[in-house]
């Protein structure tokens, strides 16, 4: 148990750095090769905060131009659970219309950010639309989650936090993904 000076603390390490980058490394020849042959546009867009650590390493490891864009979305507010409302905090700043777009995410949990997401996003015509996420968690879920091409880790149903990953907006900056343990009091941290 690693002493975070909170209540809270992380119980042990799921995935290191190493790994991590290997991964990425791998995801993004699999991009490159995906997309050497097309002519139109690539945009690469990270949702913020959660992706900006995945997505920063995802593009470093495409080898073909692009451009990035960041949408700012919530569904959580300051809980560990879902309140099944999304809210757009920021939108892209250019358009993707005609561009084939990556979503870049950093989990998938309850999938109602993505389906969100996607649902918008397809309104505005890319070229194609396709999703990217460093973390899809195995879980039950009452609705079918949307397909998604790119996944670098599928983890168990535990409240992870680090490489972007958040707990109360604290814990980003882990270099690895670590579990949670709420401790006795648990729960919400607001
Ligand atoms: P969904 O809409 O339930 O799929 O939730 C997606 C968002 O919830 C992610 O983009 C994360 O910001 C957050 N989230 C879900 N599970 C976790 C977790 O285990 N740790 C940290 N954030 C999480
Ligand atoms: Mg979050």
């Amino acid at each position: 148990m690693v002493d975070t000076g909170s209540r809270e603390s992380i119980e042990r390490v799921l995935i290191d750095a190493e790994t991590i980058a290997a991964r990425v490394r791998e995801l993004g020849a699999r991009i490159t090769a995906e997309y050497a042959e097309l002519a139109e546009p690539l945009i690469l867009i990270g949702i913020l905060r959660g992706a900006i650590i995945f997505h920063a390493d995802l593009i470093r490891a495409i080898e073909r131009t692009l451009t990035i864009d960041f949408i700012a979305v919530s569904s959580y507010g300051a809980s560990t659970k879902s309140s099944g409302v999304v809210r757009i905090f920021k939108d892209l700043n250019e358009s993707i219309e005609g561009a084939h777009v990556i979503i870049v995410e950093d989990i998938i949990d309850s999938g109602l950010t993505l389906t969100y997401l996607l649902d918008l996003l397809a309104r505005r015509n890319p070229a194609s639309l396709r999703v990217c996420t460093f973390l899809l968690k195995e879980r039950p879920r009452d609705h079918a989650l949307p397909p998604i091409d790119y996944v670098g880790f599928t983890i168990p149903d535990e409240f992870v936090i680090g490489y972007g990953l958040d707990y109360a907006g604290r814990y980003r900056n882990l270099p690895y993904l670590g579990v949670l343990s709420l401790g006795d009091l648990g729960g919400d941290p607001a």
